[in-house]
């Protein structure tokens, strides 16, 4: 109990007493749940929290320039990668021959635009058979083991909201095909909210509200849960780090995974031309010289719109979060106990009212917490960029309807799929799907 007491007292030094407010209406078991999440909880690190929350209200000043890329060598279907990027592909697919390139698909997410009943994996996305988004992955995986004689192993990163039901869905599959020994999945971690004044959020009289880390939580939870020390025990030494709602990327790609060698690169990024200046992604370009990841809402309208000497938009790199990692890269950065940036986001975030009520707001009142994944570019020695064909390679799942909805996203797939096979047969069919395996 003289723990309790202690526990109570740092609570109510740092100003979050309030979590204690229905303790005495707790019973033993529910007290105990509190407990054992408040002590999880790092107090010191609250004003980093808040640092976070003052980036969000006044982004610092931003001196941006273009970031060089590998870009294509033809821009018109059937698309060709960059030389160099071509050249090196015997380099790509010898590492993978050797078994030194692992996958690592982020799976954590809470799918909340799509608003999909269960994990955004287990999505039936396939047009026509209405194969999952897992599957696709695994049968993918499956044909990297025909290309390259051996199958990378998978590592699923989940979050505690989806990892029960991700685990169950994999076995209740027989992991697709692929060895269960060379399936692995590992939770992410969760970060509190904070109200407008800086309190935390309460979603129950026993419980605080968390949510997940962010895809950029990976770095962390690859150390904590063993990931990498089983990347290392295996002789993994580069990782192609994917989204699972990117139904259209390579699970590894020989001539990217070449290039990144050749190019020394610690980190290496996938790159689409934006379709229009206000589109809504990430944009990779130099800040003060270093590269990373650039928020669409960091730039001016003036800014998004500029243009070359050719009239192509200056700043046209949309990152489609794929990427390579040198495992001894992420070890470096775990050795010096280096944590990703937080990122607040200023959402709906249902909540006990003072009087214990539940609330379910319609306007945004609280900020969340996350970690991305691509600020570990500008820690990186080295970088590479390579741009690739849009329709080819990047097709996310995000929202609920329009182009990156399930119906937009099955029209599109179809759509590039026929161009394909009217070229070939002179004849374009009414329906499409490729197995891919
Ligand atoms: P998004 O940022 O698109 O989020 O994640 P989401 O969870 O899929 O969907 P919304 O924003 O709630 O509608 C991009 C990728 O990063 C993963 C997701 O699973 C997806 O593959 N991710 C995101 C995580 O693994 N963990 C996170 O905390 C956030």
């Amino acid at each position: 109990m003289l723990a309790m007491d202690d526990l109570r007292a740092k609570f109510e030094a740092a100003g979050q007493g309030h979590v204690f407010r229905w303790w005495d209406e707790l019973g033993d078991r529910a007290r105990r749940r509190l407990t054992r999440q408040l002590e999880a909880v790092d107090l010191e690190r609250l004003p980093e929290l808040q640092a976070a929350i003052d980036a969000l209200q006044s982004p610092a000043a931003r001196n941006l320039s273009p970031a060089p890329t590998f870009g294509l060598a033809d821009e018109d279907f059937p698309y060709l990668l960059n030389d160099a990027a071509r050249a090196l592909a015997p380099r790509g697919e010898k590492l993978l021959r050797e078994g030194r390139v692992a996958v690592l698909l982020v799976a954590g997410g809470q799918g909340t635009r799509l608003g999909f009943d269960g994990p955004k994996g287990c999505f039936p996305v396939m047009p026509l058979s209405g194969m999952t988004l897992f599957e696709v992955f695994a049968r993918k995986l499956r044909r990297a083991g025909r290309d390259f004689g051996r199958v990378p192993p998978l590592y699923v990163m989940v979050g505690n909201h989806n990892e029960a039901a991700t685990r169950n869905f994999w076995e209740d599959h027989d992991w697709f095909g692929l060895q269960p020994e060379d399936v692995q999945f590992f939770a992410q971690g969760e970060m509190p909210a904070l109200d407008a004044h800086g309190k935390l959020v309460m979603a129950q009289k026993d419980e605080l509200f968390t949510g997940p880390d962010g895809h950029g939580g990976v770095l962390r939870a690859l150390h904590v849960k063993g990931m990498l020390a089983d990347m290392r025990n295996r002789g993994i030494r580069t990782i192609s780090y994917l989204q699972v709602d990117n139904l259209q990327t390579p699970v590894v790609d020989p001539a990217f995974i070449g290039l990144h060698l050749d190019e020394g690169a610690e980190v290496s990024l996938k790159v689409v031309r934006k379709h229009e200046p206000g589109e809504r992604v990430g944009i990779y370009c130099l800040d003060d010289g270093v590269p990373g990841i650039v928020e669409y809402s960091e730039f001016s309208e003036q800014q998004a719109s500029e243009r070359d000497g050719q009239g192509r938009l200056k700043y046209w790199q949309g990152s489609i979060a794929v990427h390579l990692f040198e495992v001894d890269f992420l070890n470096r950065l775990i050795d010096r106990g280096t944590d990703l940036p937080l990122h607040a986001a200023h959402k709906k975030v249902p909540h006990l009212n003072e009087q214990g009520e539940p609330v379910e707001p319609t306007q945004p009142n609280a900020f969340k917490f996350e970690r991305f994944v691509f600020d570990t570019i500008p820690m990186a020695g080295n970088v590479m960029c390579l741009e690739v064909p849009r329709d080819e390679q990047f097709l996310p799942v995000k929202n609920a309807d329009g182009p990156y909805g399930p119906e937009g996203v099955k029209q599109s797939y179809q759509d590039y799929f026929a161009k394909a096979v009217e070229i070939a047969l002179g004849k374009k069919p009414t329906a499409i799907e490729v197995d891919p395996w």
